[in-house]
């Protein structure tokens, strides 16, 4: 009887095991096929910014108080103070007088990409500035449509940046081959991720993840936004086991900024 006792608990747990997983897949293709979960359809958007908020706020709770400065709270954004964030960056890691590699996602009409090339002085440094310059690819939130902040493409007469137009998922992988050994050169490598939306921020994120190097910045213009740059971010240290660790953040996080870690995630 003592021999038999655990032989046969064990055969009722597997059987219940067996019996649970049978009625859970059950279930699941049951609700497929009765395509109930059409009423939901509406709120998807809904749930996934609810999902993405509700891990934003576990984020902002767990990093404030580690990180080396950030403006959390404060009632009011200010735009322009996302300066405040590249002289940061700049002074901390001596950006100003050493070569660069700068690599800005979206760039629009040049605000930030001239304000870096215009402090970042080092001959050897270079500049790579990459928008389809016809706007957004696709709708942004509530606010933005596709084909908005469309602009001119900047001009310099600085011979150290390059500007490349298209689509970053038509024209990324070609210059990543034409361009490899200045991405793994030895340079501080600066990435500015300022595409808004989720979809080209993880391209861009996963493209270059062979390329990052410990202490690479990069830096976000609109991390707080749940549903895009945060959530590009989060599935990206996710897939990849890459850790990024803030080091700045203005205007509640909505700029924030990035080192990335030695370690995995
Ligand atoms: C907010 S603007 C950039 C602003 C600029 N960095 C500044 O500070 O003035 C975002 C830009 O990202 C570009 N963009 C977004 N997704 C893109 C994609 N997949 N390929 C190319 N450009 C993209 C848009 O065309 C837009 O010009």
């Amino acid at each position: 009887m003592e021999i038999l006792t655990p032989c046969i608990i064990k055969y009722v747990c597997a059987t219940v095991e067996f019996m649970f997983r049978k009625i859970n897949s059950f279930c699941k293709d049951i609700l497929l096929f009765s395509r109930l979960f059409y009423l939901v359809y509406p709120f998807r958007n809904l749930f996934l910014f609810l999902y993405n908020f509700s891990k934003l706020t576990d984020w902002i709770s767990s990093k404030t108080a580690k990180m080396d400065r950030n403006d959390f709270y404060r009632p009011f954004r200010k735009y322009s103070d996302r300066i405040n964030g590249y002289q940061y960056v700049l002074e901390k890691f001596s950006l100003d007088h050493q070569a660069i590699v700068y690599l800005e996602f979206g760039v629009a009409s040049g605000v930030s990409f001239r304000w870096w090339m215009e402090r970042a002085m080092h001959p050897e440094s270079r500049f790579f500035g990459f928008d389809t310059f016809e706007g957004l690819p696709e709708d942004w939130g509530m606010f933005y449509k596709k084909g908005d902040m469309k602009h001119e493409i900047m001009t310099s007469d600085d011979n150290r940046h390059r500007f490349v137009k298209g689509l970053f998922q038509d024209v990324f992988t070609d210059f990543i081959r034409e361009n490899h050994s200045e991405l793994r050169s030895s340079k501080q490598k600066i990435i500015h991720l300022d595409a808004d939306l989720f979809s080209s921020t993880l391209f861009i994120l996963s493209q270059l993840y062979p390329y990052l190097r410990a202490d690479d910045i990069i830096m976000f213009d609109e991390f707080s936004v749940a549903n895009h740059e945060f959530f590009a971010v989060d599935v990206f240290q996710k897939a990849f086991y890459v850790r990024l660790e803030p080091i700045s953040g203005i205007n509640n996080f909505y700029q924030t900024i990035f080192k990335v870690a030695s370690g995995k995630a």
